[in-house]
């Protein structure tokens, strides 16, 4: 059986969906069967893997709107053993939607029912808020991955909500549920990097990832180019760093 993992954090722009891509990536090199879902209206994960919302049949939002379509109707093959659920922009309305649907935290784990059998490993990108589709990630997953921007001054806002909501998810539909680790990313050699990395160990011990993700241009060129970072910057600093992360997390899942 897959182990499922949301990737999210309230604040944005900590490198959820670059670290679904690359480490998705990676694990599909290493012949692991895959499948990502886009799980943010903004659907950058969809358009980081060369994919147009627009010119899409079927995305999240009709599988999780129709009762009775497959999760495996909305698939949309990236490369061997390496698949996705896109978004589009009208998540935003069906994530109103939800609020009002029958056990509306569930929606998405009962689809993925469906498929995780055909997968080693299910990476769920999550959007920068708590809403109805973040709420139904957590609930689907079997691990959340927190990515923390270790170059920002603003690195911690939000984790005390995004605590909150996890531990919520922990009493009710998801008991199962486990810190999977936090992951420090843009990391740089400055003060502020070390202050926000020193504040993450103190609060979360051993859940912080060894692998620190090292700030990289290339990690900003390889979306434009519809790639990974493993296939577009192989050798690059941090295609190693997300190997290296991709190793600890085996571990942790006994993958
Ligand atoms: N290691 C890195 N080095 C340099 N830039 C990076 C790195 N990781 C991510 N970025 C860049 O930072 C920006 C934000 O990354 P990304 O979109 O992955 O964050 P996010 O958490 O998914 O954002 P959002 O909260 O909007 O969903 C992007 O421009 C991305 O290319
Ligand atoms: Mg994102």
């Amino acid at each position: 059986m897959s182990y499922v993992i949301a990737c999210s954090n309230i604040k944005g722009g900590t490198a959820k969906t670059s670290s679904v891509t690359s480490l998705a990536g990676i694990f599909a090199q290493q012949h692991y069967r895959v499948l990502v879902i886009d799980c943010d209206p903004q659907s950058n994960l969809t358009i980081a893997l060369g994919k147009n919302p627009e010119k899409l049949q079927k995305t999240l939002v009709e599988v999780i709107s129709n009762e009775e379509m497959c999760f495996s109707e909305a698939i949309v093959p990236i490369t061997e053993g390496f698949d996705l659920i896109p978004a589009h922009m009208a998540l935003h309305a069906l994530e109103l939607r939800m609020v009002s649907m029958f056990s509306r935290e569930k929606l998405l784990r009962r689809k993925l029912q469906e498929v995780r059998a055909n997968y080693d490993i299910i990476l769920l990108d999550c959007s920068p808020s708590i809403n109805m589709l973040t709420i139904n990630a957590l609930t689907a997953a079997d691990g959340i991955l927190i990515p923390v921007q270790a170059n920002s001054f603003f690195a911690l806002y939000g984790m005390t909500q995004l605590m909150t909501t996890i531990n919520y998810i922990q009493s009710d539909p998801n008991p199962d549920l486990k810190v999977l680790g936090v992951v420090l990313t843009m990391s740089t050699n400055t003060k502020i990097t070390k202050e926000v990395s020193n504040q993450i160990k103190e609060t979360f011990g051993d859940r912080v990832f060894e692998t620190v993700i090292r700030l990289s241009t290339r990690m900003a060129e390889a979306p434009a180019m519809g790639q990974t970072i493993g296939n577009y910057a192989g050798e690059s600093s941090v295609a190693e760093d997300y190997r290296n992360l991709a190793e600890e997390i085996k571990e942790r899942v006994n993958l």
